[in-house]
């Protein structure tokens, strides 16, 4: 089989099987499977796929047809520049969460102790947790967790990416796990689960099926996680400390209501490349800043 075959055979059969992207699919499977980028799948189309390859990719589709995500099949999946082990079982990094790196490194200033000191709630692959702690050497996280193989996959990212002595991994429900560090987190962040159960007939079957469900739903209302978050991370902040929350698009009024209730400021919104409303950031709002 060619590549110009594979190519048309899998996105004539992905489209069958009601993929909403099956030419991208189509590429990205051919692309994994050989190991080569999108530029060579142009420049050679009547290059053979040795026999094992083939194998794979005929393995590769019939999964891809049922829904199961490509980074599941590939095992990995790239964020911030870097590549995150993923499984069944961890959330696959989204592109979007990227804007919370950027706005958290952007709250970050300097600290007389040398040491800043974050916690990531949610931290699923570690993707939040590893890159802040890539992006600055002297950053101390928490990484937080309910799932143990999230937890898991995150210590593995942390190992691969050189962090693995600057995070620190909890399980547990929320920032309950560090109730007794008060005043200690220069940054609280998360990228919690936030879609409504309500919602559900809407959710690409991919998401439904095979990724884990208390990493997507919350509740009906999807909005479930956020008062938990305020309440806790009022005690564990510093003064002047700030919390970077990830939110579902449409989600920035109702999360700036459960936030004021509990005392709480928005101070930034960070946009997606489509325009949504994807981050928000939160100060108390009678903080002195001494950070
Ligand atoms: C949307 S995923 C985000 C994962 C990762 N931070 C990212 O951005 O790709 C939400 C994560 O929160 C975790 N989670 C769900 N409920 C939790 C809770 N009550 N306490 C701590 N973590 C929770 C899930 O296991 C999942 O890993």
């Amino acid at each position: 089989m060619t590549v110009k075959e594979a190519l048309e055979f899998a996105a004539a059969y992905l489209a069958g099987r009601g993929l909403r992207f099956p030419q991208q699919d189509a590429e990205l499977l051919v692309i994994s499977i050989l190991r080569r980028d999108r530029a060579f799948l142009h420049a050679h189309p009547e290059f053979e796929l040795p026999l094992p390859d083939e194998s794979i990719f005929h393995q590769w589709l019939n999964k891809r047809g049922e829904h199961y995500p490509l980074q599941y099949l590939r095992g990995k999946q790239e964020f911030y520049g870097r590549e995150f082990l993923v499984h069944p079982g961890v959330f696959i990094p989204r592109p979007e969460t990227e804007l919370l790196i950027e706005i958290g490194m952007g709250l970050l200033g300097q600290s007389p102790e040398g040491r800043v000191f974050a916690a990531d709630v949610g931290t699923g692959s570690g993707c939040i947790a590893v890159t802040l702690a890539c992006q600055r050497s002297d950053l101390m996280v928490t990484a937080i967790d309910v799932s143990a193989v999230a937890l898991q996959a995150a210590r593995h990212n942390a190992d691969v990416h050189n962090c693995l002595d600057r995070i620190e991994f909890r399980q547990g429900s929320m920032l309950s796990v560090v109730k007794e560090r008060r005043a200690h987190y220069h940054l609280i962040v998360s990228n919690p689960p936030y879609v409504g159960l309500q919602e559900r007939s809407r959710v690409d079957m991919s998401v439904k099926k095979y990724e884990p469900r208390e990493a997507v739903f919350s509740a009906e209302s999807g909005l479930a996680a956020y008062p938990q978050l305020f309440e806790q991370s009022k005690e564990l902040l510093r003064p002047g400390g700030s919390l970077v929350l990830e939110l579902a698009a449409g989600g920035l009024q109702p999360v700036v209501l459960l936030g004021q209730k509990e005392g709480w400021m928005l101070n930034q919104v960070g946009c997606d490349l489509a325009g949504i409303e994807r981050c928000a950031v939160f100060q108390i709002c009678s903080s002195d800043k001494i950070f």
